[in-house]
């Protein structure tokens, strides 16, 4: 069966993803069909079409790792699920072998969960990179406690928001930082504590004034390079800060904050959500707390606009125009 499937020949802008009709190979051992229904876009798309990702492109590269839709053909060996099964696509696969921007895209079993009954196709594709990257950071390694200050930078992403969600299930106190004033207000509609404007305020300084002197006991940072220094300050002793992305242009070349960090005894670390979701036992954990949130009505992924597939070229060059609040969907099925 032919489908349409986005591929790119050389890596670039957004302009280099090209829509194909392709034969849907039949799935190989371990592995699964299945029919797409939305896709949820991230900002590591961006960057593995861009070639500036931790996996290096290998053209014509297939692109996207999150998803959900349903289960039509299974490969030998696989029984966690069944065709017509409902399911969500985690990322956890290198896009080089696999990629979900598609009508139908075959994937390891073993990236499938069940999709969370009652959720519409695009919280279902919306879901589960935000919160599983959230919830492994603030709850899985930091153990946030309620009270805890948490400084959230690039808010408005979708882990941002998902993190000031999570922070607030536990009862910690979210600081969001943007460097767009305009997105302020929606910010503090989404629960942060305190929002702070980068380029306009310092954090530090606006974090103690907010909290009668206190610093953060957690930096949740995607952006590294230089803003580092200054992150630093607004921990509090014994603080940690996890560095989990480089949406800065200067992230290889990240200072390490030494003054901060030695009188402070702060910890700097990295994360990938990768290392959760290969552990099956934190990657359960992660899930139940997830799916308890959602039940709760206290987490909930915010969509900023929805694209078509046939749109994909437009939804990577919003994506990169850095004006959303929250995910980016494409729907696939309507
Ligand atoms: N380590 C992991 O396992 C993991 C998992 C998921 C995502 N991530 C990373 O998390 C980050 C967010 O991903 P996403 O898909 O949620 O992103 P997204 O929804 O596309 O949001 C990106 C936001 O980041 C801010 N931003 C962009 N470029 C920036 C820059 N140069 N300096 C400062 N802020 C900038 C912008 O907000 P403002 O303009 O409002 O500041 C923008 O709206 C990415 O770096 C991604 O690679 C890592």
């Amino acid at each position: 069966m032919t489908g349409r499937v986005v591929r790119f020949h050389e890596t670039g802008g957004p302009e280099v993803l090209r829509i194909e009709r392709l034969d849907t190979p039949a799935p190989g051992p371990g592995e699964v069909t299945v029919r797409i229904a939305a896709i949820g876009l991230n900002r590591a798309e961006a960057a593995f079409r861009a070639g500036r990702y931790l996996e290096v492109p290998r053209p014509p590269a297939r692109i996207g790792c999150e998803a959900c839709g349903i289960v039509e053909e299974i490969g030998d060996g696989v029984c966690s699920v069944a065709p017509g099964d409902a399911v969500c696509v985690l990322p956890a696969f290198p896009m080089n072998d696999f990629g979900v921007y598609a009508d139908r895209a075959v994937v390891p079993a073993a990236a499938l969960i069940p999709w969370p009954p009652g959720l519409s196709a695009s919280y279902a594709a919306a879901l589960w990179m935000a919160y599983l990257t959230a919830w492994g950071a603030l709850v899985d390694v930091a153990a946030i406690a309620p009270g805890d200050i948490v400084v959230i930078t690039a808010a408005s992403s979708s882990v941002g928001l998902a993190a000031i969600q999570t922070a607030n299930l536990i009862g910690a106190l979210p600081v969001a930082v943007t460097r767009d004033p305009d997105k302020a207000e929606a910010l503090r509609a989404a629960g942060a504590a305190l929002v702070v404007v980068s380029g306009e305020q310092d954090v530090a300084t606006e974090l103690r004034r907010h909290f009668g002197g206190r610093g953060a006991r957690l930096v949740f940072d995607p952006i590294a390079g230089p803003g580092v220094q200054a992150l630093a300050e607004a921990l509090d002793a014994g603080g940690q800060m996890i560095l989990y992305g480089n949406l800065s242009e200067a992230a290889e070349r990240t200072p390490f904050p030494f003054f901060p960090a030695v009188r402070l005894g702060l910890a700097l670390r990295g994360y990938l959500v990768f290392d959760l979701i290969r552990d099956p036992v934190r990657l359960e954990r992660a899930r139940s707390g997830i799916l308890f949130g959602l039940n709760a009505g206290s987490l909930r992924p915010t969509i900023a606009r929805t694209f078509d597939l046939d749109d994909i070229v437009e939804a990577h060059r919003y994506l990169e125009s850095n004006q959303q609040v929250g995910k980016l969907v494409v729907s696939v099925t309507g």
